[in-house]
């Protein structure tokens, strides 16, 4: 699909179609207004007839409307003008490109991204309605024998911004919602592909290919390296499976070396059956889904690379199947993790947090800035939070602020979880240093306070994506988030670090001079 941003009025566009809202009830936006003068009233008459409302999500297409010079006018019902706020506008937007998409229009001009969305700018405007169409476009169906082409007709959209002097803001605010759509899209074609495809090894050609897209650094540890490193916990994981495990690391350099990286560390358990601690038949197949951690970081590092935003960020991946098999680890195994903190499996479906752990221990040698973890942790976080927030949890209250507030405006919602030390107890381990599981009572919490028994060197926080990743039942697919948050998180850490917003009360991101850096303090 091609886009473009545009300034000029409705009525003068040569074009297959031009996209107007019309508020409830009956009541035309401005560029609907000016169609209806230039045609002596013909859309006016028209919804005096009641063929339209302005119902949020209702369509109507017109041909030849007079003295117009497109072919087609679309009409789009927002709802309510005082309850024109983010979800509205993100329906109107997708129900007028299902509608055109019905039609034969092989381009369009949509006027919606000029209509006042409630504390919304224009930037914000052009950045969603582009991800929006980018959804709604959204296909997996590399396996089906026969393809659907219905999209095939739509090829170029125009984004109209109502003053020449948004031209450029408009262009650049299209430029981040693709480079965040495409990290989104990379995201949910890695949820979707199946586990007998996407393995730690695709996982790792995939990072590759990022690496030589965008000019990253790549490495690659593997089993022995891991084992020299004394990760006994994410390979106690591992060992169960004939797939070998990696961890991968990808380095995008957007700021000078001395600036601290933020790191982004992905669960990805390309297939996760529980382990000898085996799930159920029923649904397991949506375990293939257990690497959406890793599917965000890479999506993630791939779109802050692709707006190149002056920033370090590294995406880490620890990755390997949970299987059972006559070698896997059983319940009351005890493991040494790479922090030298034993751990006592009693189940081994808590497989997540071993492979954390480790990945978490890992990263302190990057010296981070800021770390977050983005894993499909637990089915508690489910029952907590439903579908609609991730699980936010955070060591540092400023770090929770700005991950919540980016989700708020990138409409991919985070709710601030307690990481209360009462907690804790329940971690206990009679024979280790701690449990890997914490009862039923607050599981998603209690998996949380196991991974910040790892993250005490730097500012963490760690984001469930079990309820949030992929949608379940006949519309079964990877949703992309949080791919959205983690994105905008970045951008808003690049206006920091440029001195476009003020820092949050954390002046120092960059280490002493010469490479030497400086150390961590203990708070
Ligand atoms: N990957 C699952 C969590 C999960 C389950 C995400 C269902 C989405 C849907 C994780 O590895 C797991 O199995 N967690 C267990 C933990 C329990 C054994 C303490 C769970 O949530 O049941
Ligand atoms: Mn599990
Ligand atoms: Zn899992």
């Amino acid at each position: 699909m091609e886009f473009s941003i545009k300034s000029g009025s409705p009525e003068k566009q040569r074009t297959a179609c031009v996209v107007v809202g019309i508020f409830d009830s009956r009541k035309l936006t401005l560029a609907a207004d000016l169609l209806d003068r230039i045609s002596n009233g013909y859309i006016s008459d028209i919804l005096r007839r009641g063929d339209l409302e302005g119902k949020l999500g209702s369509t109507l297409l017109l041909h030849n409307v007079p003295h117009t010079l497109c072919d087609r006018v679309l009409l789009v019902g927002l709802g309510r003008e005082r309850e024109f706020k983010d979800a509205e506008y993100h329906t109107a937007i997708r129900s007028a490109v299902k509608a055109l998409m019905e039609t034969g229009a092989p381009e369009a001009v949509f006027y919606l991204t000029e209509v006042p969305v409630r504390k919304r700018e224009i930037a914000w405007r052009i950045e969603h309605a582009t991800q929006v169409v980018y959804e709604c476009l959204y296909r997996f169906d590399r396996f089906k024998s026969k393809q659907d082409d219905a999209r095939r007709q739509l090829r170029k959209l125009t984004l109209s911004v109502s003053r020449r002097s948004e031209l450029s803001i408009g262009e650049d605010a299209l430029r981040r919602g693709q480079a965040i759509a495409e990290g989104m899209d990379l995201a949910k074609d890695l949820g979707n592909l199946p586990g007998n495809v996407c393995t730690p090894t695709y996982l790792a050609e995939t990072a590759k290919e990022i690496a030589g897209r965008f000019s990253l650094e790549l490495e690659v540890l593997e089993a022995n390296d891991m084992e020299a490193l004394g990760m006994g916990s994410l390979l106690s994981v591992a060992k169960g499976s004939i797939q070998p495990p990696k961890l991968i690391v990808l380095r995008y350099h957007g700021a000078d070396k001395k600036v601290k990286p933020i790191v982004l560390v992905g669960k990805g358990i390309t297939f996760d059956s529980g382990g000898i601690s085996l799930k159920p038949g029923e649904g397991m197949d949506e375990m293939k889904y257990d690497m959406c951690g890793a599917a965000t970081v890479l999506g993630t590092i791939q779109s802050a690379a692709q707006m190149k935003l002056p920033l370090n960020v590294y995406a880490v991946v620890p990755t390997c199947e949970n299987m059972p098999a006559g070698n896997a680890s059983k319940p009351g195994d005890i493991v040494t993790s790479m922090s030298g903190q034993t751990i006592e499996i009693l189940n081994t479906d808590a497989e997540g947090r071993l492979i954390l752990c480790d990945a978490l221990t890992y990263v302190e040698r990057f010296e981070p800035d800021t770390v977050v973890d983005v894993a499909t942790l637990t089915g508690a976080c489910i029952i907590a939070l439903g579908h609609v927030a991730t699980g936010l949890y955070a060591n540092h209250d400023g770090l929770a602020r700005e991950l919540s507030s980016a989700g708020e405006d990138a409409c991919d919602k985070a709710w601030h979880m307690p990481l209360w030390d009462e907690y804790q107890d329940q971690l206990k381990s009679n024979f280790a240093d701690m449990a890997n599981i914490g009862g039923r009572p607050a599981g998603s919490i209690t998996a949380a306070c196991f991974l910040s028994r790892y993250a005490k060197a730097y500012e963490w926080a760690h984001l469930d994506i079990a309820g949030t990743a992929w949608k379940s039942g006949k519309e079964k697919g990877a949703t992309g988030r949080p791919v959205p948050l983690l994105s905008r998180f970045l951008i808003g850490r690049a206006d920091q670090l440029e001195g476009k917003v003020p820092m949050r009360g954390r002046p120092k991101r960059v280490t002493e001079a010469d490479g030497e850096s400086a150390q961590h303090d203990e708070d």
